[in-house]
């Protein structure tokens, strides 16, 4: 695909826009963006009142993003924003509770109709595959609905299917590479054997970024499934127990205790555990195979690029820690 280039970016560049660039996901793409040399437009509703979210923001300024105010459930707003920006790719990180704000910026982007590409806020399972119990549910229908507009309304697309973001795959944690995985005892869900794919933040970033300008993930799913992250909750806590140097206790938590938690409809804790319910009984992110012609794999695309391991990226909590004391065992 051939998309213009932007005035200060490299050869390849493109103009991007990134909706909740100041969120948890959202700002592993901003900062794949600019690494990659991409024009870089970073849409804000207003300047976060948390510190760390605020001196991200400025970071990625600093780095030379445009920083524009406003949000995207403003249709006319938003065609003002995608046509005075020339915007040629838009990316939504949007949160769980903002997945049908989308279908205005939706309608904006059709209305204007020179967008290359819209990647919808996915950054998970494969919607229409996976199978949560509520409150989990209601929000996939949710990024279904999402799907099924953007592909009536004709425009350009890319799903981003990056199964679990490595950490401890906490099941009350919408966040949970923001926490260091346990120090007195495992939550080990059932036999703790079935598998899981666990994808770094910056990983997430630049292969979404690479996608979002790759002719072949048009129109297509793109599915993270890095075989050195393939890895069930025992292996998890065996790398863990290795970095940290000790043996920890290794509590069951049945399937029941997961439905009673989701039952509980506390948001987004309850949204988490029938998500963790559905990776961890029912294999959500492995009872299938990648073999649909509107469907790539991203090792497959990239066989050149490396992924961070878990190892490595535990290796990055021990430090966080106890950035002198420890020493990172293994
Ligand atoms: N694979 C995983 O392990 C994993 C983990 C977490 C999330 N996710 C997925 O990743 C996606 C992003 O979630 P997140 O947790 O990163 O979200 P988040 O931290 O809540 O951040 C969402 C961002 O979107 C912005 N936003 C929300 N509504 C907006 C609107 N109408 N206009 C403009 N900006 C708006 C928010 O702005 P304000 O700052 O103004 O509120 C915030 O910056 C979701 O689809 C989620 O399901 C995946």
């Amino acid at each position: 695909m051939t998309l213009p280039r932007s005035t200060n970016g490299g050869a390849n560049s493109s103009r991007v826009l990134i909706v909740g660039a100041a969120g948890f996901i959202g700002q592993f793409i901003a900062e794949a963006s600019l690494k990659s040399g991409h024009w870089t437009f970073i849409l804000v509703r207003s300047i976060p009142s948390c510190p760390t979210k605020a001196k991200a923001l400025k970071g990625f300024k600093d780095d030379g993003a445009t920083i524009i105010h406003g949000a995207i459930n403003n249709q006319e707003l938003m065609e003002k924003i995608l046509k005075e920006h020339k915007i040629d790719i838009v990316i939504s990180a949007v949160g769980g509770a903002n997945i049908l704000d989308q279908l205005v910026l939706i309608r904006a982007i059709q209305a204007v109709g020179t967008i290359k590409r819209f990647l919808p806020s996915e950054f998970g399972h494969d919607v229409d595959r996976a199978d949560p119990v509520e409150p989990g549910l209601s929000m996939y229908n949710e990024k279904r609905k999402v799907r099924r507009v953007v592909e009536d309304a004709g425009i350009p697309y890319t799903y981003i299917c990056c199964n679990s973001i490595a950490s401890w795959p906490y099941y009350d944690n919408t966040h949970p590479s923001e926490v260091s995985p346990p120090l007195d005892h495992f939550q080990i869900y059932g036999d703790g054997n079935v598998k899981a794919y666990f994808v770094a933040g910056p990983d997430i970033g630049k292969f979404t970024i690479k996608a979002a300008a790759d002719i072949r993930t048009l129109k297509k799913s793109l599915h993270f499934r890095p075989s050195c992250n393939y890895l069930n909750i025992n292996e998890l806590a065996s790398l863990w127990e290795k970095k940290i140097g000790r043996n920890l206790p290794r509590i069951t938590l049945s399937e029941d205790h997961l439905l009673d938690a989701a039952k509980e409809k506390i948001i987004p804790q309850s949204v988490v555990a029938s998500f963790t319910h559905d990776i961890f009984f029912n294999g959500c992110q492995i009872n299938y195979a990648i073999d649909g012609a509107d469907e790539v794999e991203v090792t497959n695309l990239y066989p050149e690029e490396t992924f961070t391991t878990m190892d490595e990226w535990f290796n990055g909590f021990i430090i966080q820690m106890n950035p002198v004391k420890n020493r990172i065992h293994g």
